[in-house]
């Protein structure tokens, strides 16, 4: 890791708190003009450093500026060498990812903007990103699989964001099927994963698995959508720790893709099973109780007769018109 690295690590763990220049220097091992030349340059990135008297450095508690620096320090070590792209506004990152893709970046990349101008959502929606309030964040795998086989990433990707919000604030959310990411009874969290494969060999080049959440977002800003969509609002959460702890949950799951144990937890954190839901098939509108999520990620719905049906795509929404995404 480098100098600034370390040091913005060591400021964003004890943001709001002063650290001496003398303890920064010991901690790191490095001189105190190296800790004042990195501080400057991240002051010139746009973090809110200020140094009281003899008090030392101090990130400001409102701080949240992500970085490629920001986010490494929280990395585990086997994931720190992976190439990060912080951008303040992009059209989209997982337009950006795409592209870096094809431009040959490893596997493990990410990408991360304060805001997106055209934002994407599945189906060809819009997804609303505006800045400082959430967190917009496409990963790039090279799983050297078939797609056919690389296709439980979107479930990974559920699991990953999931497994990241409890491990940092203890919150629980769900996962409505196949990959929304919904806190008391509303969505947070939107996920959209695009592969560039290779047509002759059916083999994935390069998968971009994009990620959306509304952390800080009031329902003011979300207009006509803040019946359907919601925020985390966690304490103290900071984008980048969430950033460093979704990428590494994500690359530890796409290493077994074909694990029983990811569908196991992803049933674990279904907000659908057991309930009644209602979906459209053939133009027409059914209701169901959400039976069982089989090996592929196919949502088996009992038909009031009886019947299994198997649900492999599509939108479903609860029976109870607190869930409802009608008019998302
Ligand atoms: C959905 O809810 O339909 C999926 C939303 C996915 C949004 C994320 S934000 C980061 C990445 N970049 C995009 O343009 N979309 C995804």
């Amino acid at each position: 890791m480098s100098v600034k690295t370390k040091i913005i690590s060591a400021l964003e763990s004890a943001k709001g708190r002063d650290i001496s220049g003398q303890e920064l220097a010991d901690r790191l091992g490095v001189s105190r003009a190296a800790v004042w030349k990195a501080i400057n340059s991240l002051r010139k990135e746009g973090y809110p450093i200020s140094a009281a008297n003899n008090k030392g450095y101090r990130l400001d508690e409102s701080s949240d500026l992500v970085s490629p620096e920001g986010i490494r320090g929280f990395l585990p070590e086997i994931y720190r060498s992976c190439p990060i792209f912080a951008l303040k506004a992009v059209d989209s990152t997982n337009n950006y990812a795409k592209r870096l893709l094809l431009e040959g970046v490893p596997h493990g990349a990410v990408v991360i903007a304060d805001t997106q101008t055209a934002g994407r959502g599945r189906h060809g929606k819009e997804f609303f990103s505006p800045p400082n309030t959430g967190l917009y964040l496409s990963l790039i795998l090279r799983p050297q699989k078939a797609l056919s086989d690389a296709l439980p990433i979107t479930l990974a990707a559920a699991v990953a964001v999931c497994r990241a919000v409890e491990n940092l604030s203890g919150l629980t959310p769900q996962i409505k099927w196949v990959n929304d990411i919904f806190f008391d009874g509303k969505k947070i969290c939107g996920i959209l994963c695009e592969a560039v494969s290779d047509f002759e060999s059916g083999m994935v080049e390069g998968l971009v698995a994009g990620i959306g959440i509304n952390l800080t977002t009031t329902p003011e800003a979300f207009g006509g959508l803040s019946r359907v969509a919601g925020s985390l609002f966690p304490e103290q959460l900071s984008r980048n720790q969430l950033a460093a702890e979704i990428t590494a949950e994500l690359m530890d799951l796409e290493k077994d893709l074909d694990s029983p144990e990811l569908i196991r937890e992803y049933k674990h954190r279904s907000l659908l099973l057991g309930r009644e839901i209602i979906f459209e098939r053939d133009g027409r509108q059914h209701t169901g109780l959400a039976w069982d999520i089989n090996e592929k990620g196919n949502l088996l719905v009992r038909l009031a007769d009886g019947r299994i049906l198997t649900l492999a795509s599509g939108e479903v929404s609860i029976g109870s018109s607190q869930f409802s995404q009608t008019g998302e």
